[in-house]
């Protein structure tokens, strides 16, 4: 299986082989220290102002997809067997701008500079996906990038232009990639599994060693931290925990899918999760982080829970003795404590087929529209019998320890008409259900007071949808 232990990739067209002293090094460190491209910046450190943006390609399917990626957050393992570009690739061999480059400086998209490489390199991916530059794509493209001088009219006018430049000849590095193999094994501190049954020795071997997915929670840990963790397992490389499967059941999401992998088809069939996940983070978290972390992480303010425990969601967990289904609700036992017992993993998350007339909401309430985590995520599943509600299902991020269900407020609103009086005793006993979080990101009476505004909407013939995109960057 394993040819070579060390990290092999491309790297702005050229063939690199890397042993680092340190098998936990992340891809900024080696491609500023080490590789002198010190075009990408180091801003935040995790994965916040898009800085360190550069552009990663992988073989998906027969063909290389690229995705603009946080680097600082990124392992330098988990790009084995990719190409990545950094900004010092986009010039032709005669020193020409990318058109993407051309059109910043035309439009005057840069002042201090320490952020444009971030940008370049969000605007490369998608000019390289040659999605639409109308502005709305641009701001989803973009919200990842942080810019404190420029301001944001002067690059999105760039971004509108960019197709109008003669378009470069990009080169095919299909044919190179297909000769990396193997995956990296760095001692006994990094593995990168390509079975399952590989993941269970190794976590029976190494029972303290983290799991890392995406690495948009656990990167953190290193790049600002610093923290020093003995073994990590990548799990990138395993073919059976990357599939989405959507048949007669329901949706089947294996643990390693990106957000940016199943956003659409989420998006398609319950237009409220598809809205939420967009504002999961940026486009590079979105492209890096899976959901199978996002609930691994039991986070009490992580998006995907508490939508998918309205939707009745199941989690399989994995180990070697074989699969555990429980229902998702019931993984999260307390603060930072998991239903997930020794040598186990999430292998993936099944999403029952709903009920046809079911009606489901759900909304994030952020201090900002783009790239921040929930002070309160409320959401919603029922079905409307002769004006009755039935099968009632709510949720709540942000309101407790744990994502959980107001059960209280289901009860006082199950088989009720929804009117004025069955809310108004819903949201007493939400009270009776939730003792809220009190931190920097809202106050106990704010999330309180939030919990109840959505409860109310939720139930409005035609709720108002927060999704409308308001807000503008100039
Ligand atoms: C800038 C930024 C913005 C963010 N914005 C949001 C946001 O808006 N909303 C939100 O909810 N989150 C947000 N996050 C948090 C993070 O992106 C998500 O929680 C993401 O889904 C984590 O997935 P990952 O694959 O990156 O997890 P990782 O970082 O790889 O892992 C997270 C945790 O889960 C464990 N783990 C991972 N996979 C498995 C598995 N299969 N089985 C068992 N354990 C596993 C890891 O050991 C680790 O403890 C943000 C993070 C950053 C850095
Ligand atoms: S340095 Fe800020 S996102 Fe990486
Ligand atoms: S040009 Fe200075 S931060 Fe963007």
């Amino acid at each position: 299986m394993v040819e070579d232990n060390s990290i092999r990739f491309l790297l702005n067209g050229q063939i690199v082989c890397v042993t680092p002293d340190d098998p936990h090094m992340s891809l900024l460190q080696y491609i500023r220290e080490q590789a002198a491209l010190c075009g990408t910046k180091e801003g935040c450190a995790e994965g916040d102002c898009g800085a360190c943006t550069l552009v990663v390609g992988k073989i998906i399917d027969g063909e290389i997809k690229y995705r603009a990626l946080n680097a600082c957050i990124l392992l330098l393992a988990q790009i084995h067997g990719c190409e990545v570009i950094t900004v010092e690739g986009l010039q032709g061999e005669d020193g020409a701008l990318h058109p993407v480059q051309q059109a910043l400086v035309e439009f005057h998209g840069s002042q201090c500079g320490f952020c444009t490489p971030g940008f370049v390199m969000s605007l490369y991916a998608h000019y390289r996906n040659q999605l639409p530059n109308d502005r709305q794509s641009l701001k989803i493209a973009l919200a990842g990038n942080l810019c404190r001088c420029t301001g944001y009219g002067p690059i999105i006018a760039a971004g509108q232009a960019m197709y109008g430049y003669p378009k470069p000849v990009e080169p095919d590095s299909l044919k190179i990639l297909q000769t990396i193999t193997g995956t990296p094994q760095q001692d006994e501190r990094l593995f990168a599994p390509t079975t399952e049954t590989d993941l269970q020795e190794l976590l029976q071997k190494y029972p303290d060693a983290v799991l890392w997915a995406g690495g948009t929670d656990a990167g953190l840990w290193l790049s600002k931290h610093l923290q020093d963790i003995s073994s990590i397992i990548l799990l990138g490389n395993i073919p059976e925990l990357d599939f989405i499967r959507d048949d007669e059941s329901g949706l089947h999401i294996g643990a390693t899918i990106r957000y940016a992998d199943v956003i659409e088809l989420c998006a398609d069939k319950w237009p409220a999760m598809g809205e939420v996940m967009r504002r999961i983070g940026s486009t590079q978290i979105r492209n890096s982080g899976t959901i199978g972390g996002n609930i691994a992480n039991g986070s009490p303010i992580g998006d995907m829970a508490p939508m998918l425990i309205t939707m009745d969601a199941r989690l399989n967990l994995a180990s070697a003795e074989g699969i555990r289904e429980i229902l998702l609700e019931n993984y999260f036992l307390e603060y930072g404590k998991q239903d997930l017992r020794p040598g186990e993993y999430i292998h993936s998350i099944f999403i029952p087929k709903p009920a046809r007339d079911i009606i489901f909401h759900a909304w994030k309430i952020s201090k900002r529209f783009d790239q921040d985590i929930s002070a309160v995520l409320g959401a919603f599943s029922y079905e409307r019998k002769k004006g009755r509600i039935n099968n009632l299902r709510i949720a709540y991020g942000g309101m407790a320890a744990i994502p959980r269900r107001a059960f209280l407020a289901e009860q006082a609103l199950e088989g009720t008409c929804a009117d004025d009086t069955s809310i108004a005793q819903a949201c007493q006993a939400l009270i009776r259900d939730f003792t809220p979080l009190d931190d920097m990101r809202a106050s106990a009476k704010y999330r309180e007071q939030v919990a109840k505004a959505l409860l109310n909407k939720a139930f409005q013939d035609n709720p108002v949808s927060l999704a409308t995109d308001k807000y503008q960057y100039e």
